[in-house]
């Protein structure tokens, strides 16, 4: 509606996680970074956790746009399933027909499936998606078909999504063996200020828009303390937002603008009593160096920014460690992959030698 009166020529706030729209914020590019390391690893589980509507079905679509062909890759978003459900569910994603079948049938086909894939020089990855929906017996289902094995190399790897939820079941003392087998795990959080503000120039960018200062800062921190960086809220805010301006005819957006559309919202929205039950993103507390930090024992942190700054720089330093074995990882696969085709193709020659 409000697209053509600001010269767009997409909707740049749908609700949709659509891997074309992809911002990279720290913590995404964090999130993607575990996923692609895990791949590399093509084995075990990747778990990313993260607060409701950060991203992570985004992150997920955004790798499996990626994604090679090489992997079969199968996505899964789980409503409460129970095991048998869910190995039934996982084989039909691999294209497996599961009708009239038992589940030990089921489990023999999938183990057939991925034998084949495995002799293509193929692999399975299943995406799960709200698995914080899945009860335990079922998670412990994923880890027995992670025991699916040729020539010890493991034939399937799964990367977990889901709400913060899903961390308390994977803490439970009875998912040890699962535990043992997650290769990396990592928690989006909600974005900065300055994140959100980038994110929504992105998205407005992405969409055509190639005006400057559409918003006031003053107009960016009303939107932040409101949605508090969470990149749903957000998007359905500016929606408002845009659409208000349209309405009005605003060429920009101030702090009032913002502030008369957060309160008709407000209005509107089914928030509970008392708002909305989100935590303060750290990033928020914009000076946390101001504050007196102390030792578990008491002690107070002199200099405490110090500390502050150093932990950043190692997090970015670990940050950039982890892209640098994602690349090492990935040219080692393209040479492997390289090398077992030579070995196809020389083992094919011998055969037609022998046969002449
Ligand atoms: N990094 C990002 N880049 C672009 N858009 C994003 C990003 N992260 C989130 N979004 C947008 O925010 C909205 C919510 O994202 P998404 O559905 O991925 O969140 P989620 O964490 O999977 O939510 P839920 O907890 O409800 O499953 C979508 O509209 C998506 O487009
Ligand atoms: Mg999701």
């Amino acid at each position: 509606m409000y697209e053509s009166y600001y010269g767009l020529n997409a909707k740049p706030f749908q609700l949709t996680p659509d891997p074309g729209f992809f911002f990279a914020s720290k913590w995404h590019k964090r999130a993607m970074s575990y996923l692609q390391y895990g791949l590399s690893q093509a084995e075990g589980f990747i778990v990313i956790t993260g607060d409701i509507g950060t991203g992570k079905t985004t992150v997920a679509n955004s790798l499996l746009a990626e994604i090679q062909d090489d992997i079969f890759a199968a996505q899964i978003v789980t409503p409460k399933l129970s095991p048998d459900e869910l190995v039934k569910m996982v084989a039909s994603k691999f294209d497996i027909n599961t009708d009239g079948r038992s589940k030990a049938e089921i489990l023999k086909m999938l183990e057939v499936f991925l034998y084949d894939l495995s002799t293509q020089g193929r692999r399975a990855l299943l995406l799960v998606d709200e698995a914080q929906n899945l009860p335990l017996e079922s998670i412990e289902e994923l880890r027995m078909l992670s025991n699916f094995q040729l020539n010890g190399k493991p034939l399937i790897q799964s990367f977990l999504l889901g709400q913060e939820e899903l961390q308390p079941i994977l803490r439970a003392p009875n998912m040890e063996q699962f535990r043992q087998r997650i290769v990396a795990s990592c928690h989006l959080a909600p974005l900065t200020l300055q994140e959100s503000k980038e994110y929504i120039e992105y998205r407005l960018h992405h969409a055509g828009w190639n005006g400057v200062d559409l918003f006031s800062e003053g107009a960016y921190e009303r939107i932040f303390q409101f949605t508090r960086g969470v990149p749903r809220k957000i998007n359905t805010l500016m929606d408002r937002i845009m659409l208000f301006g349209f309405l009005e005819e605003l060429k920009s957006f101030d702090e009032d603008a913002v502030k008369e559309v957060i309160d008709e919202v407000k209005a509107e929205m089914f928030e509970p009593e008392g708002g909305a039950p989100s935590k303060e993103p750290a990033a928020y507390d914009e000076h946390p160096q101001d504050k007196v930090m102390m030792t578990p024992k008491g002690n107070v942190i002199r200099d405490s920014k110090y500390y502050i700054d150093m932990l950043g720089e190692l997090v970015d330093a670990l940050d950039d460690a982890i892209s640098q074995k994602v690349k090492m990882s990935q040219y080692v696969d393209k040479l492997m992959k390289k090398k077992f085709k030579t070995y196809i193709r020389l083992k094919a020659d011998d055969k037609k030698d022998s046969q002449e």
